[in-house]
């Protein structure tokens, strides 16, 4: 699948910077200058991603973050980012950044993002998950925020979904709690464009991956677990549920990155749009294995162990729409992010 033009692995290689985000602006005049934005979630994986990206290409903007430090991590956080820390759920701290700060966009990351919590702890991520994005959404009508960009999941499809995945066809059919808290901050971005004018945006991620991307929790994803495996074997112990045969829609954290100032610069009025972000292409954790054990070298052997109940045997996104509308397409294939992945683990020093 994706043998095909896979290009010699260099090992050992040191981590460098990441790939370039995006393309330049054509002209300066085209070019959107948002003075304040917010980003809750701006110390976990994505939102680290995203502040580092966003800088480059706003260097002028605010930067206005938020983050409870529960899974973030201080070292994801900029230092040029007036930082808060903090609950979304904190009402009066809510309050305190929209009144002393004039936030044009809001980047809403934050959340608690691991499906097997939300089975564990249901009523309080439901909280951070649902109560926390509403919380967002009043404030930014109530402080007129010029638009709302939301993580959605494409955990929201069910398991029995056509592939690839298309927004239209979307059978609401969720397995986890954590489907439906994300599911529900969709219907609430439309309505509150609707009832209120509040400008939102919905962006479904497939599963991300990327550098930084810390494999060490009994929630993460594949590829960081089993690269935690390989190269921290006291962190994690790695394993593989069901015949490996499933697959997934495995999307580079830059990709995601994009997606979002994309969702930002669009001159299109939206109102609860949702765009599907990946990379439109499904991949077996059986290859994602074997890639593994060829791009570093070392033998990869996950312990086998039952499927989950629940578990979604593929996903692939259609990013069609998110073409069309949004001029999205991914800007960093798997190979050159595995391998940009595996090369961050390997100058990872704890
Ligand atoms: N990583 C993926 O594969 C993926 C896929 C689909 C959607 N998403 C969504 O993307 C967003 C970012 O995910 P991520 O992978 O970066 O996860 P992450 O856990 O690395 O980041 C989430 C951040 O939110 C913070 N947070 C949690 N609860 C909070 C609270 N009550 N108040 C303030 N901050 C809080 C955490 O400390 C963390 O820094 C989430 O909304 C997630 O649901 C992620």
């Amino acid at each position: 699948m994706v043998e095909r033009d896979l290009p010699k692995v260099e090992t050992g290689v040191r981590f460098s910077s990441p790939a370039p985000l995006a393309p330049a602006f054509k002209d300066e005049e085209s070019m959107p200058n948002p003075k304040t934005i917010l980003v809750t979630g701006c110390a976990g994986f994505i939102g680290g991603h995203f502040v580092q990206q966003f800088k480059k290409r706003f260097p002028k903007t605010k930067i206005v973050g938020i983050d409870d430090l529960s899974t973030g991590r201080k070292d994801m956080l900029d230092s040029s980012t007036i930082f808060y820390k903090g609950s979304i759920l904190d009402e009066k701290l809510i309050k305190n950044i929209f009144s002393k700060h004039k936030i044009e966009y809001v980047f809403h990351f934050a959340a608690v993002a691991r499906v097997f919590d939300t089975i564990e702890r249901p009523r309080y991520t439901s909280e951070v998950n649902i109560i926390g994005t509403v919380a967002l959404l009043e404030a930014s009508k109530n402080h007129r925020v010029k638009r709302f960009i939301y993580s959605s999941s494409s955990l929201v499809y069910g398991n029995d979904t056509k592939l690839p995945m298309k927004e239209s066809e979307n059978v609401f059919d969720p397995k986890y709690p954590y489907s439906i808290q994300k599911y529900v901050g969709e219907p609430f971005c439309k309505i509150f464009s609707e009832l209120f004018g509040l400008e939102t945006v919905c962006l479904r991620y497939f599963t991300v991956f990327g550098p930084k991307q810390y494999g060490d929790s009994p929630y993460s994803t594949v590829i960081c677990a089993w690269l935690e495996s390989l190269y921290f074997p006291k962190n994690k112990k790695a394993f593989i549920t069901g015949d490996g045969n499933q697959s997934r829609d495995f999307c580079h954290v830059n990709n995601v990155v994009w997606a979002n100032i994309l969702a930002m610069e669009s001159k299109k009025h939206f109102q609860g749009e949702v765009f599907n972000v990946g990379s439109g292409i499904r991949i077996k954790l059986n290859d994602v294995k074997r890639l593994i054990a060829k791009y570093t070298g070392k033998r990869l052997q996950p312990e086998k162990r039952p499927p989950r109940v629940g578990d979604v045997r593929h996903t692939c996104a259609d990013i069609t729409k998110a073409r069309r509308v949004l001029g999205y397409k991914p800007i960093v294939n798997f190979d050159e992010g595995l391998k940009q992945t595996i090369r961050w683990f390997e100058s990872r020093k704890i």
